[in-house]
């Protein structure tokens, strides 16, 4: 099966599994819940929960035992999406091609949805804690250790990302920025797979590398992407970072500087992975995807 096929055999996986947490009854709160559902279903490229498959792939192949945190990871990253979009942070009015939380539903609506898919995130794992025995629990306990620890370096670092508009900073307080708002994340991703599949501490330590160069890569062609992007295909406004004064990769090393630190870095992620030879195809692949996606 080639890069593509994979990619999409994954991302159906996943939205196979996200649609069971879709909360479909009748209720007072319906609203709230359409609005969380309206996010997660949008149609992301689900990354994030395609990261921990792959680094499990690597290992095993019963991928079921993962798809709890491959659920968790994705219901924060819409979380965070959701808020990133609100009047107060981004202030953005459309992504996925479609109208935000907030434009779609209302603020409160959007702040609660935002709110109820992180806590959720949390219950999914706890329902799996409840079903783990206690050889395979230990080590779940240090992923929800580790999630918990990724969230909060992805709240730092939007929040850096707000209050910083406009100032002149280094190039260390840059990579702050993104290694925090962005990086944890897909660091974290890595790492639960790279666990649950019981790999050694050296293995794990190789990967994390890996997922540090990935997760750098990811957000500064997100930079370029919000300064040259098609916002078409994109599906999420073109121009908006140079409009709130952001602190990117483009602002700090123009668009072609920004561009010749994403293809080495990209070149660097793919290094970290050459111990694994052709197992690791995939994430190789997904390096490249990251740097050469439109969208
Ligand atoms: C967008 O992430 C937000 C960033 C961290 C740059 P993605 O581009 O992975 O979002 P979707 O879910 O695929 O739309
Ligand atoms: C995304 O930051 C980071 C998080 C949402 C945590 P951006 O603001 O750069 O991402 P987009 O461009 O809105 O997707
Ligand atoms: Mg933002
Ligand atoms: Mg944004």
């Amino acid at each position: 099966m080639d890069f593509k096929e994979k990619l999409k055999e994954y991302q159906q996986q996943i939205n196979q599994e996200l649609e069971k947490y879709v909360r479909k009854q009748k209720s007072p709160e319906q609203k709230l819940n359409q609005s969380m559902e309206y996010s997660l279903m949008a149609g992301g490229k689900r990354l994030r929960p395609v990261l921990v498959l792959a680094t499990y792939q690597l290992f095993k192949d019963d991928i079921e035992k993962c798809m709890p945190y491959a659920v968790a990871i994705e219901m924060v990253h819409n979380f965070s999406l959701i808020h990133d979009d609100l009047p107060g942070i981004d202030n953005d009015d459309f992504r996925h091609g479609k109208p935000t939380n907030h434009k779609q539903f209302n603020e409160a609506t959007a702040i609660l949805a935002g709110d109820g898919l992180l806590n959720d995130a949390y219950h999914v794992i706890s329902q799996d804690l409840l079903n783990s025995d206690t050889e395979r629990t230990a080590k779940r306990i240090r992923i929800l250790n580790e999630f918990s620890e990724a969230v909060d370096r992805m709240i730092a670092g939007e929040y850096i990302d707000t209050e910083w508009e406009g100032k002149q900073i280094t190039k260390q307080e840059l990579e702050y920025i993104h290694e925090n708002k962005t990086g944890a994340l897909l660091k974290l991703c890595v790492r639960m797979g790279a666990i649950l599949a019981d790999c050694t501490e050296i293995e794990l330590q190789g990967l994390s590398n890996y997922a540090d160069k990935i997760g750098l890569a990811f957000q500064i062609k997100d930079d370029i992407l919000s300064e040259e992007g098609d916002e078409a295909i994109l599906g999420k406004p073109v121009g908006n970072d140079k409009e709130l004064e952001k602190c990117t990769y483009v602002s700090r090393y123009g668009l072609q500087g920004a561009k010749d630190i994403l293809d080495k870095i990209t070149k660097e992620a793919i290094e970290k992975l050459e111990k694994y030879g052709d197992k690791a195809e995939f994430l190789k692949e997904l390096a490249l995807y990251i740097q050469n996606r439109n969208k």
